[in-house]
């Protein structure tokens, strides 16, 4: 079967749009009718009017796409396709956490659960984190979940004291910095770019410090550069395909990881079959519980406010 062809064709059929995230695989991100950074992702969900949301990326963006488009069939490749980062964060522990502090503003970064969203008074992505964080009156103290690693590079950009919850992404924590140091050695003119779910001691060697979509554009800023890319290693597919007379190789990755660079498993659980199989078959649909849309709704929408 052709599988690229029956795609397209039940994307007409069913009026469907493919959203992608920049870690999905080539071919997925090359059919998709959007590839972006999970702000830019949202952005879509909220304003399209197709009535099926294809989402190729992982659990918690598809479940956000359904808190924002709840009349719409929202379909992910495959229902395991979750997130270390938002497994780190139960709810009744994190609920438990929000109550002990209660005069704290709760921000949560996108990566956790539709109920963790429901808890928060305030969401915010990569793209957004010091934007959101900065509108928070000064006197105003901040509760920041679940990734402490976007937490203390916050913390350093914008000097607030938030108290953080001791979540992190494994893809992000399985850079190698010895061998980073070398790849630095073995090309000094490289210049090291990282997504700041990375560790403080990664970030500490990159020029630049930004979302997916942040470091796509700084490639495409300086084209006439050459890059160390910390992050998932799929971006390299986008970051290659528009800017194919750039170098740049992937940041190394822990002798103990499953790969020379790294990957999110879950990210790369959805292939094109499944993503074939979901569409003709409208399932796994997303659903997510309506009292739960309804809380998580509102710290959402205040985010998308903010980045507009
Ligand atoms: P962004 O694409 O928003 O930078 O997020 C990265 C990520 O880890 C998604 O899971
Ligand atoms: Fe979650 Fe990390 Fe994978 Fe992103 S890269 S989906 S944060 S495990």
């Amino acid at each position: 079967m052709d599988l690229v062809k029956e795609i397209n064709r039940l994307k007409k059929e069913k009026n469907a749009v493919i959203l992608a995230h920049y870690y999905q695989i080539g071919e997925i991100q090359d059919i998709a009718d959007y590839v972006g950074d999970s702000l830019g992702l949202s952005q879509k969900a909220a304003e399209t009017d197709a009535d099926m949301i294809v989402f190729a990326g992982v659990h918690f963006m598809a479940e956000t796409a359904k808190i924002l488009s709840p009349d719409k069939t929202v379909v992910l490749p495959d229902l395991n396709a979750g997130c270390s980062l938002a497994d780190s964060c139960p709810p009744d522990a994190f609920e438990k956490f929000t109550k002990a502090h209660p005069n704290h503003v709760v921000i949560t970064y996108v990566n956790c659960s539709a109920e963790i969203k429901a808890l928060s008074d305030i969401v915010c992505t990569s793209s957004n984190a010091l934007k959101i964080v900065n509108s928070i009156p000064k006197d105003v103290p901040i509760i920041f979940a679940p990734d402490k690693n976007l937490g203390r590079y916050i913390i350093n950009e914008t000097g607030r004291d938030m108290l953080l919850w001791d979540g992190s992404c494994v893809v992000h924590e399985a850079f190698s910095m010895d061998k980073l140091i070398a790849l630095h050695k073995k090309h000094p003119d490289y210049k090291i770019i990282a997504h700041p779910e990375s560790e403080t001691h990664i970030l500490n060697t990159a020029t630049y410090i930004g979302s997916t979509s942040g470091m796509i554009n700084y490639v495409k800023a300086h084209q006439d550069q050459k890059f160390i890319v910390a992050t998932e290693a799929g971006i390299l597919h986008k970051m290659q395909q528009e800017m194919p007379n750039t170098e740049m190789v992937p940041a190394p990755a822990k002798e103990d990881n499953t790969c020379a660079c790294s990957e999110c498993h879950f990210m790369k659980m959805n292939t094109m079959q499944k993503l074939y199989d979901c569409m003709l078959n409208e399932s796994p649909k997303i659903e997510v519980d309506p009292a739960i849309i309804k809380r998580a709704l509102a710290p959402i929408e205040r985010m998308l406010e903010l980045s507009k």
